[in-house]
């Protein structure tokens, strides 16, 4: 099928003929014939790169400028809708019926929010986590959603976020009965059932732009799914690096998946060991000024310059324990095929959108934290192997899985490249999990009998697999859960939610952590420290599992628990009689610990050093505190306390920005981060008063700063600089113009 021959405005086929895409792939083609441009619901579940995407933007297109609709483009990962509003932002020159340009939004941010400045736009790209808490917001414009895509639709089997989904689609489908719904999926083997919840017509491919051959190496020897084999040449005694410098020298880039983030860095570190030999010149030169760039970025701490080393010899690793800085810097240029082998962890399968001609499984199985080893499902292999073959520049793309015996070899091949993906199945009817949703569906007013909140929750993905009876026990103990700790009133048959369990459910967080933090604010205590809100925060779910500490870190941080005892607001466990709930205990006073060092300006390195976190971990820790002390300060107005919520907006500012108090005005300042606002301050302007008096030449002459951000604050502050020196203020050194990012 011809891109020109198809149901949609002249304009809409412009841009994308524009685009380079003449002709449609098959499973296009087959969606098209299932109805998505006359209205139907949809599931399409096809290969990685097989164009998915845009389907989604025929349908949203044709809404938006036949049928003045509305589409939502719901996404797991904030990464993803980046990536995607980059995609559909080429539709702005179209014009629509009204004369307007369409208009595409993006929203991810603020969960406390009803963003209502997206009412302006045509498609809004959201993360599922975004709708849901817009959803509790009740944001007007939601009622007008004529399309919604859910992306990446196999994550409903995912235990944390997967019921995200399902209730986000089931609440959009109660308020708008008469909205079609585009799921896109991974291949799975319950496609039927999901098309049936949806009320969806479903397809199912397996065509792949690029074809795919699955094998399994063992030694120096790859068999093929199909019955072939090929020898490996020798290099060096481990198979892996062998087929990983094979791909380089076959002009590929290989994609290696490791169980853990330690093993991803071993790995990377051995292949940088023997990746001298295959590198030309040039790329050695363009990869030098990758590392330049890695270490620019943010502060250098240890991590940042291994990585660098690495980039060096054309490798890389890639996990949560990175900050996203580093990560996008990775990701960019395994992109362009400047890194030529990415070590990673299975989290990079998901979502981001990073093929390589060959992919490596280093170990079917998976470590988790508390849990031990596990074997990886058929679902998640597929998905790594998904990524193999860049569609436009490989031929075929390869998956190999490593096996260490001719019986691994064989289990392999029979239980992963032989198998079919597992069933998908719903993960909602979990009482942590569900708790949040009970009470926002009273809430925001989408039920107030119980009667009603069974029928929302028999609309679910969940209801539909097993059955609503299977989640009444769980329900009903929830509402009891709510009832006694006053989120929810109770008058004849009529529930409705209090101002806190209101409040608690457009603050997006876990009933128990508002309860934790309500508990606290009813304390009345003498020795309020920023340590109390750290350690209450902490305390609560939504800070996620506490920090293990090591058992060399146990002694030091009871020592600390017992010199500041008086300031915790949360009951403290008995060491001898409840051990383990001690040592959870212990583990949120080290989370408490490692943002208290971050605001008293301790360097990342010597975070890193000092309690083993890894930055992209320390980050993660540093957005939920944000959250939670946004939380806690709403909750201290609710309640009119007067003794927190002060200190807790200065400490919440504080953990921003990961500085002392004393720095807080400085660090608003655009381009003024912590280390630079302390070089700043330390050189004896404290105020943004002195700054505005200070000599131009005194603040380009610190270190740091340069003439470019001189002047960026002077702009910012005001004061009088001379026209002369002002223009003469151009040139700077290199180092201090590559600092641009905030530090
Ligand atoms: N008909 C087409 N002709 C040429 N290129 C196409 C066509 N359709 C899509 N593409 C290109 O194929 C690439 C992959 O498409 P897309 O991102 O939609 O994959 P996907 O099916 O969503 O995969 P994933 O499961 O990884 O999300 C994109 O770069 C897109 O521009
Ligand atoms: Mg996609």
């Amino acid at each position: 099928m011809k891109t020109a021959d198809l149901q949609i405005p002249e304009s809409v086929k412009d841009v994308i003929i524009k685009s380079g895409v003449m002709e449609l792939y098959p499973p296009q083609e087959e969606a098209i014939k299932a109805g998505a441009l006359e209205g139907r619901n949809l599931v399409l579940a096809s290969p990685t790169a097989s164009g998915k995407t845009l389907v989604a933007e025929l349908c949203a297109l044709k809404h938006i400028v036949e049928r003045n609709g509305k589409a939502v483009y719901l996404t797991p990962l904030r990464a993803l809708a980046s990536e995607k509003f980059e995609e559909f932002k080429k539709y702005t020159t179209i014009i629509k019926k009204d004369g307007k340009r369409v208009r595409i939004g993006i929203s991810t941010g603020d969960f406390d929010s009803t963003d209502p400045w997206l009412e302006r736009y045509d498609v809004i790209i959201t993360t599922n986590e975004k709708a849901d808490s817009l959803l509790r917001h009740r944001a007007k414009w939601m009622d007008e959603i004529s399309l919604v895509v859910a992306d990446e639709v196999h994550l409903l089997n995912e235990a944390e976020r997967g019921p995200t989904l399902e209730v986000v689609l089931a609440r959009l489908l109660q308020v708008n009965p008469d909205m079609q719904v585009l799921a896109l999926s991974a291949t799975i083997n319950n496609v039927d059932e999901i098309a049936e919840w949806l009320k969806a017509n479903h397809v199912k491919t397996e065509w792949r732009p690029v074809s795919l051959k699955e094998g399994v190496l063992l030694q120096d020897e790859v068999q093929y799914k199909s019955g072939d084999a090929r020898k490996i040449e020798k290099k060096s005694g481990n198979s892996l690096i062998n087929l990983a410098l094979n791909t380089i020298k076959s002009g590929g880039q290989a994609l290696v998946f490791a169980s853990t983030r330690k093993n991803a860095a071993t790995l990377a570190r051995k292949i940088a060991d023997e990746t001298q030999g295959v590198l030309s010149k040039p790329m050695k030169r363009a990869l030098e000024h990758e590392a330049e760039k890695i270490l620019a970025i943010g502060e250098r701490t240890r991590i940042s310059e291994s990585l660098a080393e690495l980039v060096r010899c054309g490798t890389a690793f890639h996990h949560a324990g990175l900050g996203g800085g580093h990560r996008k810097i990775i990701e960019d240029s395994f992109r362009e095929g400047k890194i030529k082998i990415l070590t990673a962890t299975p989290t990079l399968a998901f979502g981001v959108n990073l093929p390589a001609r060959t992919v490596i499984v280093q170990d079917y199985r998976r470590y988790e934290a508390g849990y031990g080893y596990y074997p990886i499902s058929v679902l998640e292999y597929k998905q790594m192997a998904g990524r193999a073959g860049r569609p436009k520049y490989d031929k075929t793309g390869e998956a190999i899985l490593i096996a260490k015996t001719s019986d691994e070899a064989d289990f392999l091949m029979e239980n992963y490249i032989l198998a079919r993906p597992e069933r998908i199945w719903s993960r909602l009817a979990v009482e942590r999990i569900l708790r949040s949703h009970v009470l926002a569906t009273i809430a925001a007013d989408f039920a107030h009998t119980e009667n009603g909140i069974f029928e929302f929750f028999s609309r679910t993905f969940y209801a539909h697999q097993y059955d609503i009876d299977a989640m009444r026990n769980i329900i009903a103990k929830i509402l009891k859960y709510l009832y006694d700790e006053e989120m929810i009133e109770v008058v004849g048959n009529d529930i409705n939610a209090t101002r806190f369990g209101k409040r608690v459910s457009e603050l997006y967080i876990d009933p128990v952590s508002g309860v934790v933090i309500r508990d606290a604010l009813k304390q009345k205590t003498a020795f309020l420290t920023d340590m109390s809100l750290l350690h209450l925060i902490a305390h609560t779910p939504d800070m996620g599992p506490p920090l293990r500490p090591y058992s060399r870190e146990v002694e030091e941080i009871a020592v600390f628990v017992e010199e500041h005892k008086e300031e915790f607001l949360a009951s403290m466990p008995d060491e001898w009689e409840d051990r383990i709930t001690y040592e959870q205990f212990l583990g949120e006073v080290k989370i408490a610990m490692t943002l208290h060092a971050w605001t008293e300006e301790t360097s990342e390195d010597q975070i890193i050093e000092k309690f083993h976190v890894q930055p992209g971990d320390l980050y993660r820790t540093i957005e939920n505190a944000k959250w939670l002390l946004h939380a806690t300060c709403e909750l201290a107005t609710l309640f009119g306390n007067k003794q927190v919520l002060p200190l807790a907006l200065e400490v919440r500012q504080r953990v921003e920005k990961g500085v002392k108090k004393e720095l807080l005005a400085l660090v608003k300042l655009e381009g003024v981060g912590r280390v630079r606002g302390r070089i700043i301050y330390n050189a004896g302007y404290k105020t943004l008063e002195e700054l505005k008096h200070a000599p131009i030449e005194d603040l380009v002459n610190l270190p740091l700063v340069g003439s470019k951000l001189a002047k960026k604050i002077k702009e910012q502050v005001g004061g009088f600089v001379k026209k002369d020196k002002w223009e003469k203020l151009g040139e700077e050194d290199v180092w201090k113009q590559k600092a641009l990012t905030e530090y």
